[in-house]
């Protein structure tokens, strides 16, 4: 079955099984390797793509339903990855081992997409299912919040 849909802006079609986990057409077929594979039965958000501007896990997203869909991916959410998330990843010194921070990102930004200004629990509440092995939580809370400040926030 071939299935046609676009990722960071370019159009692709694929042939492999409707079943097949879009995490799978990313990383093997398309070669974006950004977005990681963790637990693989959607519960720890290391595969975080947007899907028509949603957050998704894309381990446990068919392929057969992204048909025609936009796809982005860490590498595609920014094109200088200057995205205000990144550039806060860096100022908090967010990551440690990194393994899951695209996923983190990808879910912060969907949050920030639909709300600008989150409060403490609207953070907590979206990114709670991203877990990191490495408890970076804090640094991770710090540069949303900092993305979310904008530009003057953050340096105050
Ligand atoms: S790898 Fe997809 S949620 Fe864990
Ligand atoms: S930074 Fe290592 S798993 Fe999150």
């Amino acid at each position: 079955m071939t299935t046609t849909f676009e990722i960071n802006g370019r159009k692709v079609t694929l042939k492999a099984p409707d079943d097949s986990p879009l995490l799978w057409a990313i990383r093997d077929e398309v070669g974006l390797t950004g977005t990681k594979f963790g637990c693989g039965i959607g519960m720890c958000g290391a595969c975080t793509v947007h899907l028509n501007g949603e957050a998704v896990r894309s381990c446990v997203t068919p392929l057969s339903t992204v048909a025609g869909a936009k796809i982005t991916t860490i590498e595609g959410l920014d094109p200088k990855g200057a995205h205000p998330l990144q550039t806060a990843w860096i100022e908090a010194q967010a990551p440690q081992c990194g393994y899951c921070q695209s996923g983190q990102i990808m879910q912060a930004a969907a949050l920030l997409k639909a709300t600008p200004h989150p409060t403490d629990a609207e953070i907590n509440d979206t990114m709670n299912g991203n877990l990191c092995r490495c408890m970076a939580y804090v640094r991770i809370k710090k540069a949303i919040k900092l993305a979310a400040a904008g530009p003057q926030g953050s340096k105050a």
